[in-house]
């Protein structure tokens, strides 16, 4: 046992951490109270949901007061049920933990007779009748599933992401659920690990913005509302920067990095009210975060007063014995609790062990006690102690589950998500007059690739309009749309041609091509990294032989992360990337690609022209031989031999089927000082014929810093709609605090000194000329 890991909370009473969010117990000051004026505190969050109750405080010590420690242990279990393998019997083990009160929250189940039958097992079966916490990954909708995270991400539309996360709280609570594991806030840059798709992309800015939308729309004002679901800020912490963008493994940065980059969003879902929080699968500083006090307590209680609870990712606490932390799975337990866990998801190492460990004084009763009564507060606080039934209704579900108002939005949702990288020649929108329309490829009639990965309990079979449907349905009289398969997304297909004479030959036929390529559903989403960014199976070749006909060709991408397309860039006039756009997302394809809705999307992530760039983003460092210090082709300079720093794709790009203008940007004022602020102005005028969305972005770059700065850094965006010919002025405000980060101290605070500032419609920004300011002491 590290005697480090040990009692470190021991003393502190459970209700004074669990009110701690005003005070803060911390015992070391954090990195922000450096004695400098100009450090920036971390303050505290403060939801409304987190105030003291006396009344439920009376009521929980008592409860606390009279539950065994068994019963106690049961309370910090979450198993799943086996729905998903096996339809809604639970095996009989599941069924005695229950109603032995050996499990306090179940996952993977779902539909308000379900979740009513199991609830009953734990309020009519246990001696104590307290009710159990219904959660799932309900990730980007429900039943009606809307475009997959790091698409609705590049709408950076934060209605819109609020939207999707009300829709899917919505369907869910009305089929019994209480609690989703989502947002996932982990930033990520490495196209190459699977779950870039699950998250908002590669900024911070961006991140905390879509993570604090997410989690508004997930629980609203009110915790006791029946149609909203507890939310969960996951994978704490910096899960993103597995190396080599392979799934669960090293992850190793500096603080510092973690602090600036991988923690903020989940500072923002703190600050937006998150309920929970779940650990992440990784290490960090050599710990895995299941046992990390470093991150579960130092940071998360005691920098930022988190009040809600924390549950580890699947079995995460058992593979802290694999990781080399742990010798058996007991001291696995012992070191996750008093490490800052509060709920085992789906190990039982805290069912099997913890009784033991808490009798032998390897963990203290105080520190269960504090556990068990965070886990209780959520209950109470959704009501469940008044009536444990209140989410399970029947009628409220028949009621809910898609509605035309949800299809209506996850449509909207999906439009604004897609963007279009390459539009030469003005392909798109279609031409009027094109009256044969062929779509090839893979993904032009999938249903079960629509949804994307993580689509919770989203119908793969049935509900999801393809592109083909899509288009058919949109296309006017006298338009026909044929479809030809033509090649394979899968591995070890990359040979095979057999099907690529006929979708030639339908090719050669129509006026247009639209080929829908990309990658299967399952290829992004969790344990699906790939050493490759390039399409997968045939489909390069068959693109190849469709340009090769001369007619024009569409490129619909749709795929979880970044690929590289560089072929395409250079031969296929237009491109389009759709991501999974879910339920309805044929429909939306149709719209954009009809020209009834002018894409919008911009990239919240950097395309790069090889996987051998990978991980890139676009707030990288200058370096001391920066590329541009050299004439072109300069060996002793930070390049590759054989392909550009630049990536295809800049994050922040998309294009419109209008164009926008940029006046310079102007400030009101040279300098700023510690209490001042200073506004950064453009106007950006509709220079094309129709009307559209642009997504007005502020960068900023700190020229010198105690610590080397990025060469930009994103602080700002608007999203605007413009008719023709019109213009919009679009301001920004910037304080000091905003151009706070992690200084050589390791305090958390600004510095005076020189800022460069663009406003523009891309991360492309830095080779345009900037406007600078000065900020004072
Ligand atoms: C994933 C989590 C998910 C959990 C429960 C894990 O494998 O990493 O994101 O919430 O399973 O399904």
């Amino acid at each position: 046992m590290r005697s480090l890991q040990r009692g470190v909370l021991a003393g502190v009473s459970a209700l004074a951490l669990a009110g701690c969010a005003t005070t803060g117990v911390a015992s070391a000051p954090p990195p922000s109270s450096s004695a400098s004026s100009t450090a920036v505190p971390i303050e505290p969050a403060q939801p409304s949901w987190a105030a003291r109750d006396a009344e439920m405080d009376a009521f929980l010590d008592d409860l606390i007061g009279r539950m065994t420690l068994e019963e106690k242990v049961g309370q910090l279990t979450l198993l799943t049920s086996d729905w998903e393998s096996t339809g809604p019997t639970m095996r009989e083990g599941y069924q005695q933990d229950i109603a032995a009160g050996r499990v306090g929250s179940i996952f993977n189940a779902y539909t308000a007779d379900y979740t009513r039958e199991l609830q009953r097992m734990a309020v009519e079966g246990t001696r104590l009748k307290i009710p159990l916490l219904f959660g799932y990954d309900v990730i980007h909708g429900h039943r009606t599933i809307f475009p997959i995270s790091l698409g609705e991400a590049a709408s950076w539309d934060m209605d819109a992401v609020e939207k999707s996360a009300r829709v899917s709280a919505a369907e869910a609570s009305a089929e019994g659920i209480h609690w989703t594991f989502s947002p996932m806030v982990d930033v990520s840059r490495d196209a190459r690990w699977g779950r870039v798709s699950e998250g908002a992309g590669e900024d911070v800015y961006l991140g905390s913005k879509v993570a604090k939308a997410r989690v508004h729309g997930y629980q609203g004002d009110d915790l006791r509302a029946v149609d909203t679901v507890l939310a969960t800020a996951k994978h704490f912490a910096a899960y993103g920067a597995a190396q080599a963008g392979r799934d669960y493994h090293t992850v190793d940065i500096s603080e510092r990095t973690l602090r600036d980059v991988y923690l903020p969003p989940f500072k923002a879902a703190v600050d937006e009210g998150v309920a929970t929080f779940m650990t992440s699968f990784n290490e960090y500083d050599g710990v895995p975060a299941s046992g990390s006090k470093f991150l579960l307590t130092d940071v998360l209680r005691d920098e930022w007063g988190f009040d809600g609870f924390v549950v580890t990712d699947y079995t995460s606490i058992n593979e802290m014995v694999p990781h080399g932390y742990a010798k058996d799975l007991e001291q696995a337990g012992e070191q996750a609790l008093n490490a800052g866990v509060d709920m085992d998801m789906q190990g039982a190492v805290f069912m099997e062990n913890m009784v033991k460990s808490v009798e032998e004084g390897r963990v203290s009763q105080a520190n269960i006690d504090r556990a068990v009564r965070r886990v209780l507060e959520m209950k109470y606080r959704l009501g469940l102690f008044e009536d444990p039934y209140r989410y399970a209704d029947e009628a409220r579900q028949e009621a809910t589950l898609y509605k035309p108002e949800f299809l209506e939005a996850a449509r909207d949702v999906a439009r604004k998500s897609m963007v279009l990288l390459k539009n030469d020649g003005n392909v798109l929108p279609l031409a009027a007059n094109a009256e044969r329309i062929a779509v090839i490829g893979p993904l032009g009639d999938s249903k079960t690739d629509m949804i994307g990965s993580w689509s919770a309990a989203g119908d793969r079979e049935t509900r999801p309009v393809t592109v083909l449907e899509g288009m058919k349905a949109h296309a006017g009289n006298g338009v026909t749309v044929q479809y030809a398969k033509g090649a394979s997304y899968e591995f070890g297909d990359e040979g095979k041609t057999d099907g690529f004479a006929e979708a030639v030959a339908l090719a050669k036929s129509s006026d247009v091509v639209v080929a829908v390529m990309g990658e299967k559903w399952d290829m992004t989403g969790e344990a699906a990294s790939r050493t490759s960014l390039d399409l997968p199976g045939n489909q390069q070749a068959l693109l190849e032989q469709l340009v090769a006909t001369g007619k024009p060709v569409v490129l619909v991408m749709m795929s979880g992360r970044p690929n590289s397309i560089t072929w395409a860039n250079d031969n296929v006039p237009a491109i389009l990337h759709a991501w999974y756009p879910g339920t309805q997302g044929g429909h939306a394809v149709a719209d954009v690609l009809f020209g009834d809705y002018n894409p919008s999307g911009k990239l919240p992530i950097t395309f790069p022209i090889n996987v051998g760039q990978a991980p890139i983003h676009y707030d990288m460092k200058n370096t001391g031989r920066p590329i541009e210090l050299g004439e072109p082709g300069a060996k002793y300079v930070s390049r590759y031999l054989n392909t550009p720093n630049d990536p295809l794709y800049r994050f922040g790009y998309g294009l419109s089927y209008t164009t926008f203008g940029y006046s310079p940007a102007t400030l009101s004022a040279s300098s700023m000082g510690p209490t001042s602020s200073i506004t950064a102005t453009a106007t950006i005028t509709n220079t094309g014929t129709r009307a559209g969305e642009e997504v007005v972005q502020l960068y900023v770059r700190d020229l010198v810093g105690s610590v080397t700065r990025p060469v930009q850094e994103l602080k700002g965006f608007e999203k605007i709609a413009l008719q023709p010919g019109e213009s919009r002025t679009v301001s920004f405000t910037l304080r000091p605090e905003d151009l706070a980060f992690t200084r050589a101290d390791m305090s958390h605070g600004w510095e005076p000194g020189e800022y460069r500032l663009w406003i523009a419609p891309s991360s492309g920004a830095k080779a345009s000329t900037p406007v600078t300011f000065t900020l004072t002491e």
